[in-house]
């Protein structure tokens, strides 16, 4: 029977690539966003996907039931949910307001949450279902300048892990990824205010290159699918060609390359 995928963030980036993935692995995808899903469902659907969709705003605790009915109604509940939306904010911690901390927690932790108890709900009553956060290098350890970003991403990583001890043993598995700086929207975004440059990221990188979304893609579609991670339950796996592995200083990293 065709298993159903509903992933977050869908219209663009990370969340884009991982539904054509899904798509193209037979899921029936359901797209999620705050932006318009007509052109993305579109063109799912012309390569000959199964897809449909639901824009509305993940922070919001209506939307998530809204999506659950949605889901239950349209495909008789979710197999997989991908929690893949979220927001960067690039600025020093004495400037980040009560108010862009809200947001950053609110888009990052409390929408993964919402929806996860939301869609979780089917799973459990089925006993069976997966769920993949979209967390980040900086789930793992700090970044400058990113106080409101990577307190979300450890909070993810908190939610990955306890959801995962608590639904396991009802047949859930909840697991995230984590990638090192991925070649999307938001990276331009972030470049563009001048954060940091393609050089910045290449050299802090062993694999001397940033993540590309099907990289992160194929690590989501691998912890959705139980039959390839079906015992794999409350891991935090980095997709970020070592760099959190790597403790050594940068002239040193780019002199190995050789
Ligand atoms: N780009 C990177 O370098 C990088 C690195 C590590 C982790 N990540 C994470 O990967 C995920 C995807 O990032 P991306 O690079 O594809 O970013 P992106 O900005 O290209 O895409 C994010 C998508 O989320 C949607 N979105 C934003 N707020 C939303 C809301 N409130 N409700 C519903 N949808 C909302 C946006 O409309 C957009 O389509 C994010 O969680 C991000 O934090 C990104």
């Amino acid at each position: 029977m065709k298993r159903t995928a509903v992933i977050t963030g869908a219209a663009q980036g990370v969340g884009w690539v991982t539904a054509m993935r899904f798509a193209r692995l037979g899921y029936r995808v359901v797209l999620t966003d705050v932006q318009p899903l007509e052109a993305p469902i579109g063109k799912l659907r012309a390569a000959g996907g199964d897809a449909t969709g639901l824009s509305g705003d993940v922070s919001a605790e209506s939307f998530a039931g809204e999506l659950a009915e949605f889901t239950a109604r349209e495909c008789g509940g979710a197999d997989v949910l991908v929690n893949n939306a979220g927001v960067s904010l690039i600025r020093p911690a004495e400037e980040t307001s009560a108010a862009d901390w809200q947001r950053v927690m609110a888009i990052n932790l409390l929408g993964p949450f919402l929806l996860s108890k939301a869609l979780g709900a089917q799973m459990l009553a089925r006993r069976s279902g997966s769920i993949v956060n979209v967390a980040s290098v900086a789930g793992l350890a700090g970044v400058s300048h990113r106080s409101a970003y990577n307190a979300s991403k450890h909070g993810l990583i908190g939610l990955t892990r306890t959801l995962a001890a608590e639904w396991g043993g009802r047949g859930v598995r909840v697991n995230a990824v984590c990638p090192g700086w991925i070649k999307t929207e938001m990276d331009v975004a972030d470049q563009g205010s001048g954060a940091y440059s393609d050089r910045d990221i290449v050299d802090r990188v062993p694999m001397a290159r940033f993540a590309r979304p099907e990289d992160v893609a194929a690590a989501i579609a691998y912890l959705a699918d139980p039959e390839q991670s079906g015992f794999v339950n409350g891991v935090s796996l980095p997709v970020d060609g070592g760099w959190t592995a790597d403790a050594s200083w940068d002239s040193l990293r780019v002199r190995t390359r050789g």
